[in-house]
């Protein structure tokens, strides 16, 4: 049926007309041209550009079937004046529900919903709020419930007594910038070599050789992001689901978590035990250990102890994970690491300039041996297909110059003096009547605390108080043995002093 009448154009919205003259149009089936039911809020995305949130609007309308399969969008310049917007600004995101397939333009007709079957349009851009907890998510694996274990401290910003924190407010930012300045080269912005700048390798092969007694060639160092990125490649490269892992106890939970996240079975295992020899009836895959300094006691095993160990991983055909954090802060000359004894090359070794350096850096290094190289060198490849370039090369500069050895020096020296304004201000606070484990040299030591006592509720008073000490049992899940990890590198000594009174009034209130 066609009706013809006079009309007043102002009450033709929604409905689609064709005009034959001024006076008499023609209704040709009407049309609704709806709106979302939702309600267009430019504050439900308010950081993004309008026109996205006109997109993003239309969006979730399609995909909740608020707008339906083939139903007609307003035309752009009534919606533009609906939402108090410009018309520039609805056909930018017309323009992108089109071309991300939402809608349709029809040759002089208008856009249109596309046809979507009913059954897809449970799918929806997922917001904030209705992101799913961990909880309710199916099937995931023992990797991420292992991750659960992975303490992780709430804050990073700067504190008081923070182990494993370098002295920052020492260290060469000059030399530094300048040995970044020369890193700068139209050469070095090619790909990174798979196992990492070549010249920070070449430099690492001398500095291991002089310093750890480690003669390889540089084909067998691979450049990580810290030990920590270390330990997962090798996981990932020797481990299978369910092999079972040693870790010591004490030590850094970092490790636990990361061979558990690989699948394996993890088993602590005690520092006396590795002292006195394991039984050569226990099997396992692989065993992580910090044997020239334990962490975070910092004992280091006898001699007779690492050659019995290394007997015992050949005879079980089991690998040693050699983790040598921080062994270039041992009181006089670093003994010559468990890599360098191994015979039948069943040690990898691990080294990280987090504390030689500085944290941020994120470089740390794997020596392995050779048989291992092509397997590391694909996976690698296919993980992150090498580290950023610029910092590795400039730290082989750092390192060629002489900075890096002479640095050392410097840190050797103010360690020490720190380490000294530690033990001082701990005789002078009410810890004093508690024994000091120390082993002398490193970046931390460790005060012990009465049997039974909360270490891990002190340590998150004081950490709420801007004091980073770390409680011993999270680092001896066999004996949970009480103690507060205190670093002393990153802090002057007055610093030291007042944070260590401070330590002593909270000791007092929590566990006096
Ligand atoms: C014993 C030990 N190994 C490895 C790491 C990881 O260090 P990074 O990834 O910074 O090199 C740490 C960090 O504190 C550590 O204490």
């Amino acid at each position: 049926m066609v009706v013809s009448f006079t009309v007043d154009k102002s009450q033709c919205r929604g409905l689609k007309w064709v005009v034959k003259d001024p006076i008499s149009v023609k209704l040709i089936g009407p049309i609704l041209t709806r709106l979302p039911l939702t309600p267009f809020n430019p504050l439900t995305h308010p950081g993004l550009p309008r026109y996205r949130q006109v997109f993003v609007w239309l969006q979730q309308a399609i995909l909740a079937a608020e707008l339906k399969s083939g139903e007609q969008l307003p035309a752009t310049r009534e919606l533009a004046h609906q939402l108090n917007v410009s018309r520039n600004t609805v056909k930018s995101a017309f323009e992108l529900l089109q071309a991300e397939g939402y809608i349709e333009a029809r040759q002089g007709a208008g856009s249109f919903v596309i046809d979507l079957p009913a059954h897809l349009l449970r799918h929806a851009p997922v917001t904030h709020s209705d992101a799913l907890a961990q909880s309710s998510l199916p099937g995931l694996n023992h990797r991420l419930d292992a991750l659960q274990a992975f303490r992780i401290p709430e804050t990073r910003a700067p504190q008081r007594l923070q182990p494993a924190v370098p002295a920052l407010d020492a260290f060469p930012l000059q030399q530094w910038k300048r040995c970044l300045g020369q890193s700068v080269s139209r050469h070095q912005l090619q790909h990174t070599p798979l196992a990492g700048d070549g010249l920070l390798r070449e430099e690492l092969v001398m500095h291991l050789a002089s310093r750890r007694g480690i003669q390889v060639d540089a084909s067998q160092l691979l450049i990580t992001s810290g030990s920590q990125q270390a330990l997962h490649l090798v996981a990932e490269l020797l481990l299978c689901p369910n092999d079972r892992v040693l870790v010591e106890s004490p030590g850094y939970p970092g490790t636990a978590a990361v061979m558990r996240a690989a699948g394996a079975k993890v088993e602590s295992i005690s520092w006396q035990l590795l002292q006195q020899g394991l039984p050569t009836g226990l099997k396992a895959a692989c065993l992580c250990v910090t044997p020239s300094r334990n962490f975070p006691l910092g004992h280091t095993l006898t001699l007779q102890a690492r050659l019995a160990l290394l007997n015992w991983a050949e005879q079980q055909d089991c690998w040693i994970i050699e983790d040598d954090f921080d062994c270039e802060f041992a009181t006089g000359q670093p003994i010559t690491a468990l890599y360098a004894l191994s015979r039948e090359q069943r040690v990898i070794y691990t080294g990280t300039f987090s504390r030689t350096m500085f944290p941020a850096l994120r470089l740390g290094y794997l020596v392995l041996p050779p048989a291992l190289v092509p397997g590391m060198l694909k996976l690698r490849g296919y993980q992150d297909g090498g580290l950023t370039r610029l910092s590795q090369h400039a730290l082989g500069k750092f390192m060629a110059e002489g900075y890096y050895s002479r640095h050392l020096k410097k840190m050797r020296q103010l360690y020490q003096q720190r380490r000294e304004a530690l033990i001082t201000a701990i005789a002078a606070s009410p810890l004093s009547e508690l024994p000091v484990i120390d082993a002398g040299g490193g970046m931390h030591l460790v005060q012990a605390l009465p049997s039974g006592r909360a270490d891990q509720a002190l340590c998150q008073r004081l950490n709420q108080e801007g004091i980073g000490a770390r409680p011993l049992s999270a680092y001896d899940p066999l004996n949970q043995q009480q103690g507060l990890i205190l670093g002393f590198s990153a802090d002057t000594a007055d610093q030291i002093d007042d944070a260590v009174s401070h330590l002593g009034l909270v000791y007092r209130q929590t566990l006096c």
